[in-house]
């Protein structure tokens, strides 16, 4: 049976998983880097070092499975959205990679809504307003910052998009990844002549646009050499994280959402139009299956919130439980879940990162309001597990808004290992949350593609529903879904209150 693997660029590390085309997984690997914050709000990373993680880490994965590398028919490519990578004529990294979490561009936000003539304008064309995240704002800041950098700018790829390229020589992305650019015309799926002309950018500094299923080109000799595969494998377009973690979870019809949470939290909902929030407070964007749309909110900092709240505060009690050879986070939630629902009035805001949805605000800081002389330990964790479901639950209910009927919640990334967190999220939701047979995030989501464009499925829908199962169900409890209800306005007064205090700290 044919091998098809998916890897995924991410944050913190690039993952490589090897499945057979009926979707059993017969290994993975990680190969992690750093992230470099030379500045504040900066955010960037070495292209190279994602490149040396997909090399050293494909051919681990390949002995670990025990396949030949003449197994592998496909691979699909996911990865952290928006991040930019600049190419010069000869195919050489400007300057690092700037990432998805960078917060410099909000200057360069405005400047493209006025270029275009206003907000509601820009989504008119690219059903999504100017966030700081988006790669055109990126192009535009070091056209206006480092412009002897911008004038060597031959092309312009996304993460996974310059693996792509090592990969197969191509220029290429697909649909998914480029709506979060900015620069796609996402009812259509091209890009959008007219922003380009308005932001005085050239289209060939982008790559050619794909569907996600589509495949753009075989490996090279030379990398079919060093990876062990063979110059038969095509490369499928693929999908950003979000899109391919979508397809992973079975969120490929109209009827359920998933939530995931990592460094980021992403509520991701499938559309069959593209349905658009004219507040523009939730992205619009392609989805990896082919002619359909989704719509998400992104929490930027969410697992990231308690990786934070563990680094920052808890290294004692981490030392602690190490030694005996348990997991700090299993100790956090067992001292969260002995706190009440609602943590006895403490509120986290989640801001860490400034913020994405609903409130588009770089500026955004981390909270804890509602001190008192009781809080302990187990109530701000708990705060913080809440605070990060408050948050989603805002994109949530602006799903719910326009028409979307939430009836299960697949839950999925790092956070939904805890039944725990599931159970605040299926309180604090108001919705059944479920998880599934496959743990493997994107990765599984790309993986899929690939063997739907091998020619094992018809489609990813038929993929998906091969090898997609659940495997837990939770329902809300009523009294602390009550109590949520009640206090989820509190949480949504407070970043209200304290918006215009947030420039100024
Ligand atoms: C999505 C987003 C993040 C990154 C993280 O819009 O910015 O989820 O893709 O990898």
């Amino acid at each position: 049976m044919s091998v098809y693997l998916g890897i995924d660029v991410g944050t913190s590390g690039t993952k490589v998983l090897a499945i057979r085309a009926d979707g059993t997984i017969l290994a993975s690997g990680v190969g992690e880097y750093p992230c470099y914050a030379p500045r504040p709000l900066w955010s960037e990373q070495d292209p190279d070092d994602w490149w040396r993680a997909v090399v050293e880490t494909v051919p681990k994965v390949l002995a670990k499975a025990g396949v030949s590398g003449s197994k592998v028919k496909g691979i699909g490519l996911s990865g952290q959205m928006h991040g930019s990578v600049f190419l010069d004529k000869d195919n050489n990294v400007i300057r690092p990679a700037i990432l998805w979490n960078d917060q410099r561009t909000a200057k360069e936000c405005e400047e493209i809504e006025a270029a275009v003539g206003g907000r509601d304008k820009l989504v008119q064309m690219v059903a999504n307003p100017a966030m700081t995240g988006f790669t055109a704002p990126k192009i535009l800041w070091l056209r206006n910052n480092e412009p002897e950098n911008f004038e060597r700018v031959a092309k312009v790829l996304l993460p996974k998009d310059e693996i792509r390229r090592r990969l197969t020589g191509e220029f290429a992305t697909e649909v998914s990844d480029a709506s979060g650019t900015l620069l796609l015309d996402v009812e259509n799926r091209r890009w959008s002549k007219p922003l380009l002309d308005a932001l005085k950018l050239d289209e060939s500094l982008l790559p050619t646009v794909f569907e996600s299923e589509d495949e753009t080109g075989k490996l090279t000799k030379e990398v079919a050499d060093a990876l062990g595969l063979t110059t038969d494998c095509f490369v499928v377009g693929g999908a950003g994280d979000c899109a391919a973690g979508a397809v992973g979870n079975g969120i490929v019809r109209q009827g359920a959402l998933s939530t995931s949470l990592g460094t980021s939290g992403v509520a991701f909902v499938y559309s069959d139009a593209p349905k658009v929030d004219k507040l523009g407070r939730v992205h619009t964007f392609c989805h990896a299956v082919r002619g359909k749309w989704h719509m998400m909110g992104v929490t930027l900092s969410a697992a990231g919130s308690l990786q934070w709240f563990r680094n920052a505060l808890c290294q004692e009690l981490r030392a602690k439980v190490e030694a005996e050879g348990k997991d700090v986070y299993d100790a956090l939630c067992a001292e969260a879940a002995k706190a009440p629902v609602g943590s006895d009035g403490l509120f986290f805001l989640p801001y860490l990162s400034g913020e994405r949805s609903p409130h588009a605000d770089p500026y955004a800081r981390g909270c804890f309001i509602g001190l008192t002389l009781a809080t302990d330990r187990g109530r701000m964790t708990r705060a913080v597990m809440e605070g990060v479901c408050y948050s989603i639950r805002e994109s949530i209910d602006i799903f719910r808004e326009l028409g979307v009927p939430v009836e299960e919640i697949r839950a999925s990334g790092g956070g939904a290992k805890s039944p725990f967190w599931r159970q605040i999220q299926a309180d604090v939701f108001g919705a059944k949350t479920t998880t599934l047979n496959s743990e493997e995030g994107p990765a599984f989501g790309v993986a899929l593609l690939a063997a739907s464009c091998g020619g094992e499925y018809a489609n990813v829908q038929e993929a998906c529903d091969a090898t997609i199962r659940r495997v837990s169900e939770l329902d809300p409890n009523p009294e602390a879904q009550k109590e949520y209800d009640a206090k989820f306005p509190v949480y949504r007064e407070l970043y209200k209150a304290l918006k215009a205090s947030f420039p100024k700290m």
